[in-house]
Formats: C-alpha cells, sequence, structure tokens
C-alpha cells in the first residue's frame, strides 16, 4: 500500500517534469513584440499617452525592460508580481487596466505574455 501511493506520487512528478520540458520556448521577437504591437504600441511610443503619462516606451526589448518612470514592469521569472501581466489580467485599480479604456487583450495572448515572463523575460 506505501509503495503504492509512493510510486503514484513519483508518476505525478514525473508527469510535470514532462509537462514542463514540452513547454515551447516563447520568443520575444516573434511572439511578444507583435502582441504589444498589436495592442499597446498605439499610446506606448514616444507621443503617445501612455507614454507621456508614465514614461513606458514598448517598441522595443530595452525600453520595455527599463518600465515606466517608477521603475520595471517586468520581473523575469516572475508573471504574478510583474506589473505587465498584473495590467493586462486586470489584477490592479480598474483605471490602470490595458489597454487603457479598451476590450481585454485575448486570453491565449495573455498567456503567451505570461510564459515569455515566467521563461525569463529573455530577448530572444
Ligand atoms: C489607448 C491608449 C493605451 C493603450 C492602447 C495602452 N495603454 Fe498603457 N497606459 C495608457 C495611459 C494613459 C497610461 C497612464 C495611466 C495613468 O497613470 O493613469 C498607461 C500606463 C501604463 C503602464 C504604467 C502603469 C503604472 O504603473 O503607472 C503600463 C505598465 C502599461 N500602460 C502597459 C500597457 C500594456 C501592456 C498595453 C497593451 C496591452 C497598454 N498599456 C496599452 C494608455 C494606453
Amino acid at each position: 500500500m506505501k509503495t503504492g501511493i509512493l510510486r503514484g506520487s513519483v508518476l505525478i512528478a514525473a508527469t510535470f517534469v514532462l509537462a514542463a520540458c514540452g513547454q515551447k520556448e516563447v520568443s520575444y521577437q516573434a511572439d511578444v513584440q507583435p502582441i504589444l504591437k498589436q495592442y499597446c504600441l498605439e499610446c506606448h511610443t514616444e507621443g503617445g499617452k501612455g507614454t507621456e503619462k508614465s514614461g513606458l516606451v514598448m517598441s522595443n526589448y530595452e525600453s520595455l525592460m527599463k518600465g515606466t518612470r517608477f521603475g520595471s514592469i517586468v520581473k523575469p521569472g516572475d508573471s504574478l508580481s510583474s506589473v505587465l501581466i498584473m495590467l493586462v489580467e486586470g489584477r490592479a485599480d480598474p483605471s490602470l487596466k490595458m489597454p487603457h479604456g479598451k476590450e481585454s487583450i485575448p486570453k491565449d495572448k495573455i498567456e503567451v505574455l505570461k510564459k515569455w515572463v515566467e521563461q525569463g523575460a529573455k530577448n530572444n
């Protein structure tokens, strides 16, 4: 009986490891940037109203990682406390939900952003 339970947990653990390995790596260039371009850049490049208010420019990796004038919005490996993810998921104050004053971005795109952060927010 005892060994049965043990074998069961080993199996479950192995399944998790396999699932994690099977995850495709998200690419900043191919996956993340097109989403930001479609949903965020209209306000978050030089002269845009999002940039004007927050200082956040999202047109390239360096400025995205620099964040707002208050600090970074991407915490590599930690999507839960990354402001970028909080805002697109609507976990912060509604007035700060992004895209500002618009429909949320689709769930599958939020997942892509989350995965990218979880995988280390690399410039890949
Ligand atoms: C229609 C314009 C608009 C769009 C589109 C937009 N934003 Fe914003 N964004 C703003 C404005 C305006 C602010 C400043 C909000 C404030 O401080 O009241 C802001 C602020 C921010 C901030 C800083 C919040 C803080 O900590 O003060 C982040 C992060 C952000 N936006 C991310 C995004 C992301 C990610 C997208 C795309 C999914 C996006 N925004 C799309 C207008 C926009």
